[in-house]
């Protein structure tokens, strides 16, 4: 079985998720429970070989599995590693036992390697605000959650304003709650408490004001899918700061390992953006909030209201200062130092192998 925290009922309580085969964890994917690129990938490649040792058609799940949300490529990779794996050791051996195991050690080596990955992304982050910004005292406004709840390790964007606290260079997180599913003041506050930084939660329309005050020094997101002109989709909600973050020349930077970017989307127009259900709108779906609604929240909005509920948007290359990947920075972003600086697969990576 796969036990996970679902991140539906934080911060309220800290509860366990079993799931013991691949429909649960489907479930689980598009409820949100499990959630964020990194960690996406990770579940994928973890249910594929849920399925392989319980004896379910691998091939049926690792399709269900990719199919449970469109836009974080991470779960393609994560379940097309796992799947490779098991096809190449039945082929061998004939075994269904030890094709279980490959896809079992696929999934844990890609857990490994994204805890890896976190820490250079860290490294690599650190090292740049330093650059962009000398004395320290860093102020950034962070979009979503993108810390150790969606990672192997740290996280991404979350990871680098980790290393700034530790290195007594952060003085504020500036936290998007993120509307309508929270995951910033849910889960990204959460983290942020739990880690001592000092943080305050702001609405995402208090944005701008936060901007035009001067109070923002750089902006630091994650990334559901980056295509290979440097287009970059994260949650809805990312585009606009990096709009406002370009007119009051902050730098706006987005952190992801080199498994994010997809060489095979060739621009911000061939990213497929979720589109969720419009309860998340006209209802407050937070599990602290008392459930009397149809979608399982409280309504806000009149019955019969109909809602826009993309879950991710896509801010241009031209708008990011940098990539910030485990392999280096990419900057300025552009498909050709983004092809280069992600073209470094270690010796004996799988990740290509479909
Ligand atoms: O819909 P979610 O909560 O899965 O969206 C997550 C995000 O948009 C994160 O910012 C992104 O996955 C980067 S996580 C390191």
């Amino acid at each position: 079985m796969l036990v996970l925290l679902d991140q539906t009922r934080l911060p309220a309580e800290e509860v366990e998720l079993v799931c013991t085969d691949a429909p649960a964890l489907v479930e689980a994917i598009r409820s949100l429970a499990v959630r964020g690129a990194p960690l996406l990938g990770i579940a994928g490649a973890y249910g594929v070989a849920l399925a392989a040792v319980r004896g379910f058609d691998v091939e049926e799940a690792a399709a269900a599995l990719e199919g449970a949300r469109p836009t974080a490529v991470n779960l393609s990779v994560g379940v097309r590693r796992a799947r490779a794996a098991h096809r190449a050791a039945l082929a061998a051996t004939g075994e269904p036992r030890q094709a279980a195991e490959a896809a079992l050690a696929a999934a844990r080596a890609l857990h490994q390697e994204d805890a890896e990955a976190s820490a250079r992304m860290a490294e690599h982050g650190l090292a740049l605000l330093d650059e962009l910004l000398p004395g320290g005292g860093h102020r950034i406004l962070t979009h979503c959650n993108t810390g150790s709840l969606v990672s192997g390790g740290e996280g991404t964007a979350f990871a680098v304003a980790l290393a700034a606290h530790r290195a007594g260079r952060l003085r504020r997180l500036w936290v998007d709650e993120t509307r309508p599913l929270l995951q910033g003041a849910r889960l990204t506050a959460y983290e942020a408490a739990r880690s001592g930084m000092a943080y305050t939660l702001l609405t995402d329309n208090a944005a701008g004001s936060l901007f035009a005050a001067g109070e923002v020094d750089a902006v630091l997101i994650g990334a559901d899918r980056i295509a290979a002109d440097g287009s970059v989709a994260n949650k809805v909600g990312s585009y606009p700061l990096a709009v406002l973050a370009r007119y009051h020349h902050v730098p706006f930077i987005v952190v992801a390992p080199v498994t994010t970017v997809d060489p095979d989307t060739p621009d911000g127009a061939s990213i497929e953006v979720e589109q969720r259900p419009g309860h998340e709108v006209t209802e407050v779906t937070a599990p602290q909030v008392p459930v009397t609604g149809i979608g399982g929240g409280t309504p806000v909005a009149p019955l019969g209201t109909q809602a826009y509920n993309p879950a991710f948007d896509v801010t241009p290359p031209e708008l990011v200062t940098a990539i910030v990947t485990e392999e280096g920075v990419v900057s300025p972003v552009t498909a050709e130092i983004l092809a280069q600086v992600c073209a470094r697969p270690a010796p004996g990576d799988d990740r290509l192998t479909a």
